[in-house]
Parts: C-alpha cells; sequence; structure tokens
C-alpha cells in the first residue's frame, strides 16, 4: 500500500505550531530553565544504556504536544507499519525497505512479497560467519599459502561509508587484520593503498550493490591488473569476493559465484552495512561482534516500533529537528561524538540524511513548498571546539546540535575521560546559558581591566547563549550500542521523510552528474569535444590543451 500524501503545512498542528512558534521563540531557554525547575525531568528519555535529553531546546509542553499532532496527523503510526512489513515505501523505484529485516532474530517472519525472507538473511550471515572465520583463524590462505594479514573494501556511497564507520568505530575490537578502503576514482587514492599491501596476503572485497558503479569497477580493475602481476588468473579465486546483486556482472569480473555474497534489492545502499556489505567489518572485530552490531540495532528497531511517540528516541530527535528546520529557519545541524572513534560518523550520516531527504518534490509529485533535508555535518570534541565552535558559540547562524558521548573509556584512561567528558558537558552548559554582560564585567574586575579597554572589549566577550542541544549520554561505545546509534539515526531520516511528505529512499538526484560524466569521459577519449555552456567548453580545453 502507498504512503499516505499529507501535506504537513496543511495539517491543523502546522498552523498551531506556527502560531504557537511566535510565543516560544521570544523566551529564552535560560528562562524556561528557570522558571522550571523540573525541565529536565519532563524532557528526557532513559532507554536501555542511552539517556537523551532534549531539555536543552527551545521548547515547552506545548511544542513537544503539538509536534506529536503533527506526527498522528501526516499518519506516521501507519508509515512505520508499513515500513516494517515491507510495503513498496520506496515507489519511485518500487522497492521495499527492509534493511530492518537484516538485523531481525531467526525465528522472526519478515514477509516479502508474501514470502518469509529471514532464512534468506540467515543463510547468507552464515555464509558470512563461516567466511569470516576462515579468513581471521588462517585456514583460508593466499595464492602462495601464506595467511591474509590485510583485506581491502573496493565501493563507494553506501558500499563504503557504513563499513569504513564502523571499522574505524569498532577498531578497538579488532583482531590483527588490517582493513582499508578504496572508494574515489581518483587513481591516487587506490595507488595510495596498493604501496601498502602485498598480493600474497591481501584479500580484496568489492562491494556494490549494482556492479555497475563506475568508481567501484574501475579501482576493482586496476586491483586486478596489479595482483595480476605477481599472480595468475586462477589465483583470483582465493583473493577476490563480491558482494552484489548482479551475479552475472560479478562473474563475468572474473569472481567465482561461490565467492560472492548476495544482497537485495530491498536493502538500499545507505543502509546496507547490516547486510554482506558489512562483511569488512565482520572480518575487521570478528563475527560476533558484527552481530553483536545487529542486535543493538534489532533493540533500537523494536524500540521505534513498539514506543509511544512521547518516550520514543528516533520519534522526539525527528520532530525537534523539525521544528528548528520548518519553524526557525535553521538550515544546518551539528553533529559532535566526544570519541575520536565516531570520527566518520557525520560523512557516514550525510550520505543517509542528505541522500534520503534532499529531495524537493512531494509524494504528490509537486514541488514542496516549505523546507526539507537538514545539512548534516561535524566532527570529534574536543578537537571540533578548536575549529569551528566559535561560529556555534557566537555566529548569526542557529545550529542545533547533537552531543554524542560515552560514560565510559574503552582503554579506561579516566585522567584523559573525565577530561574530554567535562568538556562535553560544559559546551552544552556553555551554549545554553551563554555570557552575561554582567558576567563579563565581573571576569573584568577580577582581572583587573577597567576603563576604554573594558567597555571596547566587553561586546565581544558576551555571548548570546539560547542554542539548543540534545545530550546522548550513552554507557560505553560497544558493537551493540553503536548498532542502536546508527539505527537511531536511520529512524530519525525515515520520521522526517514521513512528514516532510517526502520519498526518502531513492537518489534520482545522483543521476545527472553520472550520465555527465560518462559523455565527457567519451569526449575526452575521442577529442571530440561537444557543446557544453561556455564555463564548460572553457574549462574542458584547459584540461585538454
Ligand atoms: O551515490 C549513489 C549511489 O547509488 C548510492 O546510493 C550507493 O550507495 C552508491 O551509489 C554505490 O552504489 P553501488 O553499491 O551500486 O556500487
Amino acid at each position: 500500500m502507498a504512503l499516505e500524501i499529507v501535506n504537513p503545512t496543511k495539517t491543523l498542528a502546522w498552523g498551531k505550531l506556527t502560531a504557537h512558534f511566535e510565543e516560544v521563540k521570544q523566551t529564552s531557554m535560560k528562562e524556561m530553565f528557570a522558571i522550571d525547575k523540573e525541565r529536565v525531568e519532563k524532557f528526557h528519555i532513559k532507554w536501555q544504556d542511552f539517556v537523551i535529553d532534549y531539555s536543552k531546546n527551545k521548547i515547552t509542553e506545548e511544542t513537544i504536544k503539538l509536534l506529536l499532532e503533527l506526527a498522528n496527523e501526516v499518519g506516521l503510526d501507519k508509515a512505520i507499519k508499513d515500513y516494517f512489513s515491507g510495503e513498496n515505501i520506496n515507489q519511485t523505484e518500487n522497492r521495499a525497505v527492509l534493511h530492518t529485516a537484516l538485523r531481525s532474530n531467526e525465528s522472526d517472519v519478515v514477509k516479502f512479497e508474501g514470502k518469509n525472507i529471514i532464512p534468506e538473511i540467515f543463510e547468507v550471515k552464515k555464509k558470512i560467519e563461516k567466511f569470516t572465520n576462515e579468513i581471521i583463524d588462517g585456514g583460508r590462505k593466499g595464492y602462495t599459502s601464506k595467511v591474509f594479514t590485510d583485506v581491502v573494501n573496493i565501493g563507494i556511497g553506501g558500499s563504503d561509508l557504513g563499513p569504513a564507520m564502523v571499522v574505524e568505530a569498532l577498531q578497538y575490537y579488532g583482531n590483527h587484520l588490517n582493513i582499508h578502503f578504496v572508494s574515489n576514482v581518483d587513481g591516487d587514492h587506490v595507488n595510495e593503498v596498493l604501496k601498502k599491501i602485498n598480493p600474497e596476503t591481501t584479500l580484496f572485497v568489492i562491494v556494490s550493490k549494482t556492479f555497475t558503479t563506475q568508481e567501484t569497477l574501475s579501482n576493482a580493475e586496476t586491483i586486478k591488473k596489479w595482483f595480476l602481476k605477481s599472480a595468475k588468473q586462477e589465483d583470483i579465486t582465493k583473493h577476490f569476493v563480491a558482494v552484489s546483486t548482479n551475479i552475472k556482472n560479478v562473474t563475468q569480473f572474473g569472481i567465482a559465484e561461490e565467492n560472492i555474497f548476495p544482497m537485495w534489492d530491498w536493502v538500499g545502499g545507505r543502509f546496507s552495512l547490516w547486510s554482506a556489505v558489512g562483511l569488512s567489518i565482520s572480518l575487521a572485530v570478528g563475527f560476533d561482534n558484527f552481530n553483536k552490531l545487529l542486535k543493538g540495532a534489532n533493540q533500537m528497531d523494536i524500540h521505534f516500533k513498539e514506543t509511544s511517540f512521547d518516550k520514543n528516541i528516533p520519534v522526539v530527535l525527528a520532530l525537534l529537528s523539525i521544528w528548528y528546520n520548518n519553524f526557525f529557519g535553521a538550515e544546518t545541524e551539528a553533529l559532535i561524538p566526544y570519541t575520536q572513534y565516531l570520527q566518520k560518523l557525520a560523512p557516514y550520516l550525510q550520505q543517509g540524511i542528505m541522500e534520503s531527504n534532499g529531495k524537493s518534490v512531494g509524494r504528490d509529485g509537486k514541488l514542496v513548498n516549505y523546507q526539507t533535508g537538514t545539512i548534516i555535518w561535524g566532527e570529534p570534541g574536543t578537537n571540533s571546539q578548536h575549529a569551528f565552535f566559535q561560529l556555534i558559540h557566537q555566529g548569526t547562524k542557529l545550529i542545533p546540535t547533537d552531543f554524542i558521548g560515552f560514560k565510559k573509556s574503552l582503554h579506561g584512561d579516566k585522567n584523559h575521560h573525565d577530561k574530554l567528558m567535562s568538556n562535553f558537558f560544559a559546551q552544552t552548559e556553555a551554549l545554553l546559558m551563554g555570557k552575561t554582560k554582567e558576567q563579563v564585567k565581573a571576569e573584568f574586575e577580577k582581572a583587573k581591566i577597567i576603563g576604554e579597554k573594558a567597555d571596547s572589549l566587553l561586546p565581544f566577550k558576551i555571548f548570546e547563549g539560547d542554542k539548543p542541544t540534545n545530550t546522548l549520554l550513552i554507557e560505553k561505545l560497544t558493537p551493540e550500542s553503536l548498532g542502536s546509534l546508527i539505527a537511531l539515526y536511520e529512524h530519525k531520516i525515515f520520521v522526517q521523510g514521513i512528514i516532510w511528505n517526502i520519498f526518502s529512499y531513492d537518489q534520482w538526484g545522483v543521476e545527472l552528474g553520472k550520465q555527465l560524466a560518462n559523455s565527457i569521459l567519451e569526449e575526452l577519449n575521442t577529442g571530440n569535444l561537444n557543446t557544453h555552456d561556455s564555463s564548460t567548453n572553457f574549462l574542458l580545453r584547459k584540461y585538454i590543451e
């Protein structure tokens, strides 16, 4: 069944929110905290080993009530059921969106076109497990009978970002295998990786759902040629495996059928790390940890499916984001993990969030008359504090920010961790409270800065505060908690897409550039330049001269 078509701005709740916004924008969060000493009690969610404090937002109980009304009016409840039950909610590609099935339990039943898909998912999981164990234990060896020491994941977009982010994030749980990622069609990328590896001890995992992606196929061909300088054609079987839905193209590339890990059309690229696309994750941290990652995601799926919207983490975070995007006019959101392990979380979510919700045509096929997808960006704290935090604190833009921190560090260095987390707490407090004129003056007095110097410096030292943040405080970075965290943001994307009345699971916007690149490549090869706009003509001539 098709998703409902509801223009959110035509709902009753939207009208009420518009009026309510005029009231709320007059009150600072500082005042809200002063009026209501119990504020945090009202605006936090505790779930498993996650605490989500969203009290430092420009909201009242009325705001949440109205946002929840909006969720109900657009039919979110039914949409969630359609999402999990394999309806073709990716209508423009005529596909279901079932990445959640990949992390289901073996006893669950998830039907796609009337057939339970759990058995085939578990068949592939068993294949991943067996293969992972053979590589890690050294049972499966390279063409000169040496054990594998390196793995190269060749893929791009969803076939790279998810595995690369998780492998980086879970490196603490890693083993002896060095995992490399080649994604860019830039030949310097692949050549830098080739410098570091030995063909005798390297396994190549080609990941491409379609097996037609220019970048991935070019890199795979380059690597194959490099490999064949020292190995023979028949050695490819030992060193190359693929993850794809396109069995024909993979076999044509020279990979044996038993070395193909299948995936399915109902898994979108940017949500595919839970499938065999995550093979490099399994190799990096072992199958048990890969499975724990899936279990953590499954726990979040259950929370999202079964919890009332007012206590539902993805729903609440999605609604808050809509509040800022559509009423305050905030264009971007920052995501600041206070752990170096999550340095690739923002780039990973950039694909998830912006490829999904960067749409301007509604589900009715008409241009929307309101804002949709937010721009997402971020870097780990404390590094980001020394880079772009100035703008968040004192710039002219409103940037709602998620702070993600962990109660425990992995290596257990309490001295470092307390310093890190003091910064984590201090930043959200500073963003909320700012620094008043009176506080600055008191500081000046203490530091004996007086007279004209004090007067002229004063405006620059004032922090307005009133900058919204969500705090996600999690017990520890484990495969489970990471799985839950990723799934949380996946569901936030879904909720926002439903409310904005767009299709979140296609990505037609990336096609035009690909098509043009192919025709320009042909022009570069033949030297027959077509007529383009004057700028492109000029640049192409400069490139070939
Ligand atoms: O960027 C467009 C895109 O289609 C992504 O959605 C996808 O993750 C990526 O290209 C790679 O596609 P494939 O896995 O088919 O090579």
